[in-house]
């Protein structure tokens, strides 16, 4: 089951992930990806990716967010809002999915990107029978 967010909330988070692309450090890439996170307690928490002359060491938007949420004592990730500069939306990579697991098992995924299109669906659904820490209990 989805967690549900309400409109307003879900425009703010997408808001902050388009806003965290501009602080994106990609001079690799030149890809500026931006992701925001809401948290259990109700707080945002962007991120920007952010790469590395040692190619391997670039880290996603989406990790950054929510590394930096969990560095600030959260451990409840309710959705994640990545903006790419693409004329399409994109869903986060197999590591970010990983990563939302973790802290998100349910978490809504939204999608936005240069033009007016966008996608919603869930992390369950992107990662469907994830390992988590559940395995580990
Ligand atoms: N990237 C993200 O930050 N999030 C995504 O969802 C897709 C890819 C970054 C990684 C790298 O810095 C650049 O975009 C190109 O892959």
């Amino acid at each position: 089951m989805a967690n549900k967010i309400s409109a307003p909330i879900c425009r703010r988070l997408e808001k902050a992930a388009r806003t965290a692309a501009k602080k994106s450090y990609s001079p690799y890439s030149q890809f500026p990806v931006g992701a925001a996170v809401l948290a259990a307690s109700g707080k945002i928490y962007a991120g920007s990716n952010i790469e590395n002359a040692s190619y391997g060491l670039c880290n996603c938007a989406e990790r950054t967010a929510i590394f930096t949420a969990v560095a600030a004592g959260e451990r409840r990730v309710l959705a994640v809002a990545v903006y790419t500069p693409t004329a399409q939306p994109t869903s986060p990579c197999g590591a970010c999915r990983q990563v939302i697991n973790e802290f998100g098992p349910t978490a809504l995924v939204i999608s936005v990107c240069a033009s007016k299109e966008r996608q919603e669906t869930t992390l369950d659904l992107l990662l469907p029978g994830a390992f988590g820490p559940e395995a580990l209990s």
